[in-house]
């Protein structure tokens, strides 16, 4: 089968099964590098991608269902401003991740700041529990995404006066 998609901006075509995973092609295929295949089963986070700017495992996706999507994955969003806001309220505050579990976890908290409306405590900590990580405290990670939260929205704010 062949599908047509967008990935981190440029319109391409694949041949692939139809079931074939997300994950797999974009690594294999593309050779990007921050698409960890690791459970292969959604339970880790770790192959996170925006597919149409909502957050996806893409190990669990199958790949005729982006035809005609838009794929990003975090080579593609580390040129968004999304990122430059994460990774600047993770750098002020002195929290690092490992290159493990960063670049998914950089892309569901700028996920986060594309909500239509604010999003909730609990709506931001299940987000950031979506990547599977033992090492770094879930509530300093929290206080990190809030602040990029609360950083964006008064850019908003600023914006709109
Ligand atoms: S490899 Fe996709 S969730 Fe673990
Ligand atoms: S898995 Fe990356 S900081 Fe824990």
């Amino acid at each position: 089968m062949t599908i047509d998609f967008i990935l981190n901006g440029e319109d391409v075509t694949i041949k692939a099964n139809p079931t074939d995973r997300l994950a797999l092609i974009l690594r294999d295929q593309f050779g990007l590098g921050s698409i960890v295949y690791d459970c292969g089963g959604g339970r880790c986070g770790k192959c996170m991608v925006l597919l149409d700017g909502r957050t996806a495992l893409s190990c669990l996706v199958p790949v005729f269902r982006i035809r005609g999507s838009e794929v990003v994955t975090y080579e593609g969003f580390v040129n968004t401003s999304e990122h430059e806001m994460v990774r600047s309220a993770f750098d002020e505050s002195g929290l690092t991740l490992c290159s493990y579990c960063a670049p998914a976890r950089f892309m569901a908290a700028g996920s986060l700041l594309d909500y239509p409306s604010r999003p909730s405590e609990t709506e931001v900590a299940e987000t950031m529990a979506s990547v599977l990580c033992r090492c770094s405290p879930p509530s300093a990670v929290l206080r990190v995404v809030l602040g990029a939260i609360e950083m964006n929205e008064n850019r908003k704010y600023r914006r709109a006066r």
